[in-house]
């Protein structure tokens, strides 16, 4: 049942654990954003991207806790599985200062999702080595590094201070979780048979075609002040495909997980 993506923290000892966990979120520059000095349309522009972007990061943190789930079940290094569940609070972290930002913004676009379906779905009776695999791919691999490139070309635009540092807090920790998948990947090695890697390029071409209205048909007229984040349309399409080829593909055929070029280049045409 799809209902509308709304934040709620219960307080007490729960917020206290959670903002000693992740320090510094009150010390961004808060009430200085002036809604009234932007156009009107571009503002609600904003508020729709920070209101996606909170409920991606939102996405996220299941996809990070359903990895920890299965990296613990194949007996990953216990390490591997912390950072995948210390990430979890990462992006738990961000969700909620990008919806302190989407406040300051003017408020929340109406936003109606399924959470019950917000976790990746893996192969059915997949091992479960196969499944922290998958979700290692398409949450680390493919999503997460997608999103360094589209974060960093939104810090690199955002001249409002504010929304400058907001997107730093968030960018400051995409390294680590665009790299755990490979780290995962490496640890997996000689437990993946070629069959294995044949289908996991199949899972990370479809994972690839969910990110393509980033490049394909994006709304040309829907551009956010890139003071506010914003990206133009086409040259956000291009630094897309870019990232596809250079953050996605070629790391995975380094790692063994070789994608069919015939599919890639349809995906990206
Ligand atoms: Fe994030
Ligand atoms: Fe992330």
């Amino acid at each position: 049942m799809r209902a509308q993506l709304e934040l709620e923290l219960l307080g007490g000892p729960t917020e206290a654990r959670l903002r000693r966990r992740r320090p510094g979120a009150d010390d961004l520059p808060w009430g200085t954003l002036d809604a009234a000095a932007f156009d009107p349309i571009a503002l609600h522009e904003a508020r729709a991207v920070w209101t996606n972007g909170v409920f991606t990061e939102y996405a996220s943190a299941a996809a990070f806790a359903a990895m920890a789930g299965a990296f613990l079940e194949c007996r990953a290094p216990v390490d591997l599985s912390a950072a995948a569940a210390d990430i979890v609070v990462d992006e738990i972290d961000h969700a909620t200062v990008g919806s302190r930002l989407v406040m300051e913004l003017g408020g929340a676009v109406a936003f109606r999702a399924d959470f019950d379906l917000v976790s990746p779905a893996t192969t059915p009776g997949a091992s479960s080595l196969m499944r922290a695999a998958e979700l290692a791919l398409k949450t680390s691999c493919v999503g997460e590094a997608l999103s360094i490139s589209a974060l960093s070309r939104s810090l690199a635009g955002a001249d409002h201070p504010l929304v400058h540092a907001v997107l730093d807090r968030l960018l400051r920790d995409e390294g680590h979780h665009a790299r755990i998948g490979a780290w995962f990947l490496e640890w997996a090695g000689d437990r993946l048979t070629d069959a294995d890697r044949c289908h996991l390029a199949g899972v990370a071409l479809d994972a690839i075609a969910v990110y393509r209205p980033l490049w394909h048909d994006r709304c040309a007229a829907c551009e956010a002040p890139a003071a506010l984040g914003g990206t133009a349309p086409q040259s956000h399409a291009e630094l897309m495909i870019d990232a596809v080829r250079t953050r996605v593909a070629a790391p995975l055929e380094r790692l063994g997980i070789a994608l069919d070029r015939h599919r890639l280049d349809e995906l990206l045409a």
